[in-house]
């Protein structure tokens, strides 16, 4: 079967129940669209956005989650407690993360596990910094960050999202030859190649998206700042088939 496209929108810390009508806008083109559309609002927008988006093509995702399914742990949201307000993908490793709260890929790891075990397919994000690429190393640290952060057991089910955090809301991107480089790399670090979906991510643009989505080995998309604009974030949609 070949695998269907996504386009993820990382909401990051922004949205306000005032945003809500943003889904409204959003349900034709995501019902147009051949890809799964996903939305990782925050998680105050989760249920509401989920109410909204009853009926319609939209996904929903968290972009974050604890290890834990409860607890004494304050200010953390579980897995479980994404799911139960209406999430399907979670985000997990994201750079922000990774350099904001110290997130190794050990704790990723573990938070896919989680994850899955709550029913929710983790989106495990990877990527080089600005440094390490121009030390030569963006592949050995991608497949240090792989090797520790993918979930081993069988039949589970992730999306990679490949985001060298140098493109990052930088508006610079990966060439296509680098991330079409990268993304085959990534695949021949997985263990079901053919099945899982291996995204881009970083500084994302309708003006870019069409040539990043036609690559082989790139699966689809995951969006920060253009996911806030309906506009810019539909003409990503549409280049995705
Ligand atoms: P950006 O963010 O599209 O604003 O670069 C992407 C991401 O952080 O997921």
């Amino acid at each position: 079967m070949p695998r269907r496209m996504l386009i993820a929108g990382n909401w990051k810390m922004h949205g306000l129940r005032a945003d809500l009508g943003f889904f409204d806008s959003l349900a034709a083109p995501a019902a147009r669209s051949n890809a799964e559309v996903l939305i990782c609002p925050p998680a105050t927008l989760l249920a509401a956005a989920a109410e909204r988006c009853a009926g319609t093509d939209i996904l929903l995702g968290g972009q974050d989650c604890h290890t834990n399914a409860t607890g004494a742990h304050t200010g953390d949201v579980s897995a479980p407690m994404l799911k139960d307000a209406g999430a399907r993908y979670v985000i997990l490793g994201h750079s922000e993360r990774r350099s904001d709260h110290a997130e190794s890929s050990e704790l990723v790891c573990a938070k896919a596990d989680a994850a899955l075990a709550a029913g929710l397919t983790p989106i495990i994000c990877v990527g080089e910094t600005l440094e390490q690429r121009e030390a030569g190393e963006a592949f050995d640290v991608v497949g240090a960050q792989l090797s520790a952060s993918l979930p081993a057991g069988a039949g589970t089910e992730f999306v990679i999202a490949y985001e060298p955090v140098w493109a990052i809301g930088t508006g610079l991107t990966a060439s296509a030859e680098d991330v079409a480089r990268m993304h085959a790399f990534i695949r021949t670090r997985l263990s079901k190649p053919a099945s899982t979906r291996v995204i881009y991510g970083g500084s994302v643009k309708p003006g870019n998206a069409a040539e990043l989505m036609a690559l082989d080995d790139v699966d689809g998309a995951l969006v920060g700042g253009a996911s806030l604009d309906i506009d810019a974030f539909a003409a990503i949609i549409a280049t995705a088939g």
